[in-house]
């Protein structure tokens, strides 16, 4: 192992808290349950933070739509992937893509892939500004597209840091990996943050 290589993997990854400077309401939002709610009034100030273009976002795990309308809020274009079919760890696992597609289709700057993560990031070469992970919460998956969202976007969000262990451990394993700044904003369930631009 080279010495920057040693440096990064056991100097780099400590986590910074996200202390956000203001706190906006989106103007369009979604009256639906979600344990996202209450991070959408940061949202603004992350892409303020960090200066992100508001080009394109990618979201993984859109479930009923919630996070993907606060995102068309702020970026022309807004994908986002889903199987619609619910995981381990969320109470809702009844197909849901016809209905969500319906309740998203007022937003039109969003686009809905009904696709397993893996298919999605095997086939999918374009670069985003900002990727939100928020799929089922194990270490495997939440690495393995975390990573790939780390390698495409300027800036990389995680929901569940705080509820779920293995996500943060993920989280601090990527910014070893990829050496970018890591942010945690605790409030809502944790909000893992990777920034890869230097800004
Ligand atoms: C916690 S929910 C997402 C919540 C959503 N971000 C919100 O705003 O309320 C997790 C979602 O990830 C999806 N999911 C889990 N594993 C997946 C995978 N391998 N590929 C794509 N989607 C997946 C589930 O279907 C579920 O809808």
């Amino acid at each position: 192992m080279g010495l920057r290589t040693y440096i990064r993997e056991n100097f780099i990854a400590d986590i910074k808290p996200y202390k956000p400077k203001n706190f906006r309401k989106p103007e369009q939002m979604l009256e639906i349950v979600s344990a996202w709610k209450g991070l959408e009034l940061i949202i603004a100030d992350i892409i303020e933070q960090f200066n992100l273009p508001r080009e394109r976002c990618i979201e993984f795990g859109v479930e009923f739509g919630y996070s993907a309308v606060v995102f068309s809020n702020y970026f022309k274009f807004v994908t986002g992937v889903d199987t619609f079919e619910g995981d381990v760890h969320t109470a809702n696992k009844e197909e849901h893509y016809a209905q969500t597609r319906e309740r998203l289709a007022p937003y039109q700057n969003i686009q809905l892939v009904k696709s397993d993560y893996k298919d999605w990031i095997a086939k999918d070469e374009q670069r985003y500004n900002l990727a939100h992970v928020d799929i089922v919460h194990n270490y495997t998956e939440t690495f393995e597209c975390g990573l790939w969202a780390a390698q495409h976007s300027d800036c990389t969000i995680f929901h569940d840091t705080e509820s779920f262990p293995e996500v943060r451990r993920a989280v601090k394993d990527l910014a070893k990996k990829t050496g970018q700044r890591l942010y945690n904003y605790p409030q809502h369930h944790g909000l893992g943050i990777l920034v890869a631009k230097k800004n």
